[in-house]
């Protein structure tokens, strides 16, 4: 059973030309930190891909380090732990996917890199899905331990409302109403499905650029003068 159609949202990131809201991308990555890190992981984003996207080298090499990592085998062959880098990857909350089920009464958190992409609705979706816990309408039984969301195929998901007004508390001043956090996750979300978003239009717009000098240099020899053609 399909979900709830999602309302489409003015992204800022549509258009042919447009980039990511980085402050947006800054507060998503704190709400991805403070609540959605502790289910779920964030597998194909490095530290280092954060660098002048959400927050300076200097603040990413000491979240990084606030993060212990196994590395090895050193000279005696053995494993070791240390503090991240920023070459390192985003810890996942669990070590594997036994302990992620056994602490989420058997469901799976997905990973979420990808999530935004994945899913039908894209942006609009997952905005909609995490303001859209609702009760159940009459009548629509929801099993002990479900939640119930009409965006999630199916109606029952296992993944209660996790955002909540004034949940965080953001260093630019932003009010964290639950619209505004789920905004900020979900363009965060969207960048990590996407990290080359950015430079893809800015290359983009270059090559137009090239091309359209290009055709204008041609142009101004065009069409050949007449002797040229007899
Ligand atoms: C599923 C996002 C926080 C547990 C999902 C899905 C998304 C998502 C997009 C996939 C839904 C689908 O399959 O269409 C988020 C975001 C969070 C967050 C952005 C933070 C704002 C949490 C937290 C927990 C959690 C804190 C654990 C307490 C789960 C579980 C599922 C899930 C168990 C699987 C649901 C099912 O298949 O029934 N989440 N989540 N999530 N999430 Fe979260």
């Amino acid at each position: 059973e399909e979900g709830l159609h999602p309302p489409q949202y003015p992204w800022s990131s549509k258009g042919w030309l447009d980039s990511f809201d980085h402050a947006s991308i800054r507060r998503g990555y704190q709400v991805y930190r403070e609540v959605c890190a502790a289910c779920h992981s964030l597998d194909r984003i490095a530290w280092r891909n954060l660098v002048g996207v959400s927050h300076t080298a200097d603040e990413l090499k000491a979240f990084a380090e606030e993060f212990e990592y196994t590395d090895g085998p050193n000279d005696e062959g053995e494993m070791f732990q240390r503090p991240g880098k920023l070459s390192d990857y985003l810890p996942p909350p669990y070590p594997n996917e036994e302990a992620a089920r056994a602490s989420n009464a058997g469901a799976l958190p997905p990973d979420l890199s990808l999530i935004v992409k994945a899913r039908h609705g894209n942006a609009d979706y997952i905005f909609s899905l995490l303001t859209g816990y609702v009760d159940p309408p009459a009548g629509v039984e929801i099993r002990e331990g479900m939640n119930y969301n009409p965006y999630f195929p199916g109606g029952a998901i296992s993944m209660p409302r996790v955002i909540f007004d004034g949940l965080v508390e953001y260093d630019d001043g932003t009010s964290a109403t639950t619209a505004q956090m789920a905004k900020d996750v979900t363009t965060f979300l969207s960048w990590a499905a996407e990290p080359e978003h950015d430079d893809r239009k800015k290359t983009g717009l270059k090559a137009v650029i090239l091309f359209s000098a290009l055709t204008a240099i041609s142009l101004d020899s065009w069409p050949p003068p007449l002797k040229d053609w007899v």
